[in-house]
């Protein structure tokens, strides 16, 4: 059995903002439901400071495994974490006059969140001896400037935001199902060192992004007329892809973490899907009794698949460096 390592150090980015309010600064008001908004977003703030990248022991027994497995895993989970800063100027633009509360949320908590998850998952790219991650930061997608072009309409506002809190929920329940079976993957490859002080931190952090989109979501769509709702089905219909997939290349991405989780057959991507939808259904479908998931939803992760299967990758996981010498042993 290889000795346990532990890798060089590896180039890391700067956080890209820093805090300019706090709480109590919000003019919000106080309604009932909102108060209890509020108190979620301040308890995240409180119990969940941003991971520092230093408390990780990035210790890997054998390299060559984990790239294997997980190694495309990586750089999809990476990257889509680290496109948090270009997600913050995308909601800038997408909602010209945000609640005070979803601003601060995404500027102040979520975001600091997430962008260290990205750059502990890119140092640990960097450990295991792969390239970082190649993030897109800055450029908008146009189905996101069309959205942001209708949301000046005040009316149409608020469909634009309730189809933001309906991304995020998909959004966060993928990354809370994919961190679980990378936790669960990663232990049962003995690999404990980054299991518990990378993965399980921030497998910790987003359940609670979670709720506040799914609680925002219940707000604001009891509040939405019956054509604001339509519309919503509609453009949502339309729109809906998989977090960070705006390309074929990064479907495909989507689909090597599906098959490394061994999601292959339809009923296992229903099943999928199901569960990463399971509010959004609820919510926007809830006269369909019996909907397993929205059909828009189940599809996107079907065809994912299915161009992990068909396209050629980038590029193959490699086995470079340091890691080809130090791991051969378990070759
Ligand atoms: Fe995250
Ligand atoms: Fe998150």
């Amino acid at each position: 059995m290889a000795k346990p390592v532990r890798l060089g150090i590896a180039k890391i980015r700067a956080p890209g903002w820093r805090r300019i309010a706090d709480m109590s600064q919000l003019a919000v008001k106080p309604r009932s439901s909102t108060s209890r908004l509020q108190t979620h977003v301040a308890r995240l703030e409180q119990e969940h400071p941003p991971l520092d990248v230093a408390s990780v022991d990035f210790t890997v027994r054998r390299p060559r495994k984990v790239i294997e497995r997980y190694g495309r895993v990586l750089d999809y989970m990476a990257r889509t974490e680290l496109e948090v800063e270009r997600n913050v100027r995308e909601l800038d633009v997408l909602m010209p006059d945000p609640p005070e509360l979803d601003q601060y949320f995404y500027r102040h908590v979520w975001g600091p969140q997430e962008l260290q998850h990205g750059l502990i998952l890119d140092r640990l790219q960097a450990e295991l001896g792969l390239p970082l991650s190649a993030p897109n930061v800055s450029t908008i997608p146009l189905k996101l400037r069309v959205l942001g072009g209708i949301a000046h309409v005040a009316a149409v506002q608020d469909v634009v935001r309730m189809l933001y809190y309906l991304t995020g929920m998909t959004t966060e329940r993928s990354a809370v199902l994919a961190y679980q079976h990378l936790h669960e993957g990663l232990v049962a490859m003995g690999e404990d060192a980054i299991a518990d002080t990378a993965v399980a931190p921030i497998r910790r952090q987003e359940p609670g992004h979670y709720a506040y989109y799914q609680m925002s979501a219940r707000q604001l769509w009891a509040r939405l007329s019956p054509w604001q709702q339509w519309l919503t089905r509609r453009l949502r219909s339309i729109s809906f892809a998989p977090v960070g997939a705006n390309s074929s290349q990064e479907l495909r991405q989507v689909g090597d973490m599906m098959l490394a989780f061994d999601i292959r057959e339809r009923a296992e991507i229903d099943e999928f899907a199901r569960t990463v939808a399971r509010s959004e259904t609820e919510l926007l479908w809830a006269q369909e009794a019996g909907l397993g998931a929205p059909s828009y939803v189940a599809d996107a992760f079907a065809r994912c698949l299915e161009l992990a299967r068909t396209q050629p990758p980038l590029h193959e996981p490699c086995f470079h460096g340091r890691v080809a010498l130090l791991d051969a042993e378990d070759a």
